[in-house]
């Protein structure tokens, strides 16, 4: 164990070193015990950190799943690097089947494709399960997306939650594949655990994996997300976004390559940088787009800050897009309060996972205030 804790030393203090202007982050170090006392030059380099560009990182969860305790910790390293620096990573050999994925956009398909009288009769959770249509708005603004959507969440909610209002049934029609894709939500779910896992490696809670354990059996939600041609929109607002630009509200989210007739990759999502310009990111079909959204900055006190992004409107307004993200949730009755003992000012105060979600679903519009 002690060699394990030297090389997260080593590995937090060569990102100290490479990224001085964090100032968070080297106060973590110095109220962190025992990181930076006994701190060596690294022996390891980092995966794919590309620093030439403006590129946010691809790394290979295969590393973290199958390799040496080197190669882990070098991932944890890389990936909170890059959540350090764009809130965002790319995930290659993440072990989530194509041909799972691609049963999972067919289905989609099919449902969106019914009248809306009959998507609607799912209309019953509002946006807590089921359908929802054009109606979400980001954070802030008055128009809504134009996109609509289907949730499924966990079936099994733990026997001790003290709030099973916050996991209600899901609703079964006849276009999706119930076995199939709650198998699809569990390969995600797992995939989750091993990030939340590394993050926990990064800000030096890898004994408790605290920020993994709060998100077994959590109230996370597979989204599939249908974004009409924009032409079908005859009347939309002249302002009006795929997605307006908004942080995730959850711990994290996973996306695989949406979905766009004849297209290879996807190029709509967009990433705020630093003097207010937007990098796109390029998802193809082997790769997983990873961001941390609200709770995670919440559970790390500000450590991991969420990235503003959007899904900005195609130079084609004929072609639907599908995407399925999976919404990371701790369990509902997690307070939200730093695992870590930084803190940034300026934070929110603790509040449950499950109040936070609401409030912000009355931010979107999809709960009455
Ligand atoms: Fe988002």
């Amino acid at each position: 164990m002690n060699a394990i804790i030297r090389r997260i030393e080593e590995l937090l203090c060569l990102e100290s070193q490479r990224f001085p202007a964090l100032t968070p982050k080297n106060k973590m170090l110095h109220s962190h015990r025992p990181f930076g006392s006994r701190a060596r030059r690294p022996r390891r380099r980092f995966l794919s950190m590309d620093t030439s560009s403006d590129r946010v990182p691809r790394l290979s969860l295969r590393d973290f799943r199958r390799g040496t305790n080197a190669q882990k910790l070098s991932f944890a390293g890389a990936l909170g690097d890059a959540f350090r620096r764009y809130g965002f990573a790319v995930i290659v050999e993440h072990d989530l089947e194509q041909g799972e994925r691609d049963a999972m956009y067919r289905q989609a398909k099919v449902f969106f494709a019914k009248s809306d009288r009959e998507k609607n009769r799912f209309a019953v959770a509002e946006g807590i399960r089921g359908y929802t249509g054009r109606m979400e708005r980001a954070k802030g603004y008055d128009v809504c997306d134009l996109k609509e959507f289907w949730h499924v969440g966990q079936e099994n909610p733990p026997s001790d939650c003290p709030l099973p209002e916050a996991y209600p049934p899901n609703l079964w029609p006849n276009a999706f594949d119930q076995k199939a894709t709650m198998h699809y939500y569990r390969q995600n779910e797992s995939i989750a655990f091993d990030l939340l896992t590394a993050l926990d490696l990064y800000v030096g809670e890898e004994e408790r994996k605290t920020l993994a354990h709060a998100a077994q059996n959590g109230n996370s939600v597979l989204r599939f997300a249908y974004y009409p041609p924009i032409n079908t929109y005859a009347n939309r607002e002249i302002d009006a976004e795929r997605a307006k630009p908004h942080a995730d509200v959850n711990y994290l989210t996973l996306m695989p390559m949406p979905m766009v007739d004849g297209q290879n990759v996807d190029h709509s999502l967009e990433i705020l940088r630093p003097g207010n310009t937007w990098l796109p990111i390029s998802i193809g079909s082997d790769e997983l787009v990873i961001d941390g959204g609200d709770m995670l900055e919440l559970m790390t006190g500000g450590f991991f800050a969420p990235t503003i992004h959007r899904v900005v409107n195609p130079a084609d307004a004929t072609k639907a897009r599908y995407s399925i993200p999976f919404f990371v949730h701790p369990r509902p009755e997690v307070l939200l309060a730093s695992v870590a003992k930084y803190r940034r000012e300026g934070l929110p105060p603790p509040m449950r996972a499950y109040d936070f979600m609401m409030n912000r679903f009355r931010d979107n519009a999809l709960v009455a205030s």
